[in-house]
């Protein structure tokens, strides 16, 4: 019974925290499994709802009496019921979790047939909701708990409009290929800009300029093939391949990305031709870190939630994204000290006040910007309804958005760029207001 309670509580916890609902066809392999709550997959249901289950090669331990089969089944159930549910076992009203009136019952073993080898049915949700599909297993005799073989083949959709067609997109993804598109030409266009700029500004143009187009241009790419994947999953419900191109794109785009915040963090390019030793140490931590934190992303998503290893690799990617977005803040800092030991001492002040007030922006910037994609974004995820499930992707999109044209307008190629020139008033202003700020500080 602690055991069961145990488990139950998990699966409380990784509802709670899990609200991404992964909505492909999923095959699962069971073996010899004797949980007595074993979770798949979490879908948001409209009105017309189906889950399409086909279970093979099932195989049960100790063999169980005909009786003894109708404890072990399919259900679908919502978080708030699962809290209710939970209570009903505690309190004793029930003994097993499919006897309770408030889970739906798909598919329970004793209906088996013929060899008893296998599952076919489809089941017709009608009760709009996010439910999880899940297994129990009542027979929990501890000396002889019950153990299950099985593959498991789940498809989960939403029929859609008069001809019926199938969404395999949850309810509330399902504008997700859209979204992605429209993102997609906004990137599109600001590469455009872009180039634009770069062509009419060739003058003062530097080697980081390039490589802020190419980052623009990979994370337009990356909007391709995500509504290109997302959009096929809603069609097909698997992603054919297009996931691929997806994870390839993300790859290179987290890499260069990374690379830029701290190749700009330096100023490098802007300021120096070269990288100090502790700047190339900051990178080399951060790009292997990237490949390690792409290669958490891929399991992640090809597992879906329920898998055993799931938690152990949401937390190496945890891990390893703040050990990057730390990383990349101190080339920032490093120039900020530096540019104020700079203004300090030598005579060109003004300038390197401004340089200084552009670091200590950016600074802030990337920190907003890390801040609100991974906790803001995290967040909102967490207490949205499964229904206004695209509003975190949205989020997440429109601060990147921000953070990309704030980057790219701030160290724009220009000629009076702080870093370049600066003229007598702004000169003689800004060596006022360092002075103001040294009195401040003291
Ligand atoms: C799964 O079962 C349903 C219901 O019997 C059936 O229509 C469908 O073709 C099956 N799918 C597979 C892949 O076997």
């Amino acid at each position: 019974m602690a055991l069961m309670k145990a488990a139950d509580l998990l699966l409380l916890l990784i509802l709670t925290l899990i609200s991404l609902a992964a909505a492909e066809i999923r095959s699962t392999e069971i073996r010899s499994d004797d949980r007595p709550i074993i979770p798949f997959d979490e879908f948001g249901f409209t009105h017309r709802g189906r889950l399409e289950l086909n279970v093979s090669r099932i195989s049960l331990s100790p063999a169980p009496s005909d009786s003894e089969l109708a404890k072990v089944g399919f259900f679908l159930c919502t978080r708030d019921s699962w809290l209710h549910v939970l209570q009903q076992l505690e309190e004793g009203d029930i003994s097993c979790t499919l006897d309770s009136e408030l889970v739906k019952r798909v598919f329970t073993f004793d209906k088996l047939q013929g060899d008893k080898s296998s599952i076919n049915t489809v089941f017709s949700e009608t009760d709009a909701n996010q439910y999880a599909l899940v297994l129990a297993n009542c027979l929990q005799n501890p000396q002889r708990p019950l153990k299950i073989s099985m593959d498991v083949r789940s498809a989960m959709y939403n029929l859609e409009g008069k001809s019926g067609q199938r969404d395999f997109l949850s309810a509330g993804r399902t504008v997700l290929p859209r979204v992605y598109f429209l993102f997609f030409l906004i990137y599109f266009v600001i590469s455009g800009v872009w180039i634009s700029v770069l062509y009419k500004k060739r003058l003062t143009v530097y080697k980081i300029h390039f490589f802020m187009l190419t980052v623009v241009l990979l994370k337009g790419l990356n909007l391709l093939c995500e509504a290109e994947d997302k959009s096929y999953i809603k069609r097909t419900g698997t992603a054919h391949g297009w996931d691929v191109l997806f994870y390839m794109f993300s790859f290179l785009k987290g890499i260069m990305l990374f690379t830029l915040i701290v190749l700009i963090g330096t100023g490098w390019s802007f300021l120096k031709p070269y990288l100090q030793d502790k700047e190339k140490k900051v990178l080399m931590i951060v790009i292997p870190l990237q490949v390690v934190a792409n290669i958490a992303q891929v399991v992640i998503d090809e597992m879906g939630p329920f898998d055993k290893e799931w938690v152990t690799w949401r937390q190496v990617f945890l891990l390893v994204d703040v050990i990057c977005c730390c990383a990349v803040l101190f080339p920032i800092v490093w120039s900020i000290k530096n540019l104020r030991e700079a203004a300090r001492t030598d005579g060109k002040a003004a300038v390197n006040l401004m340089k200084l007030t552009l670091f200590r922006q950016y600074y802030i910037v990337v920190i907003c910007y890390i801040y609100f994609t991974r906790v803001v974004v995290y967040a909102l995820e967490t207490i949205t309804s499964y229904k206004y499930m695209w509003t975190s992707v949205v989020a997440a999109e429109l601060a990147t958005l921000a953070f990309y044209v704030f980057t790219g307008y701030k160290f724009r190629p220009e000629a009076h760029n702080p870093y370049f020139m600066v003229d007598d008033d702004e000169e003689e202003a800004a060596a006022e207001a360092l002075k103001l700020e040294d009195e401040f500080e003291l």
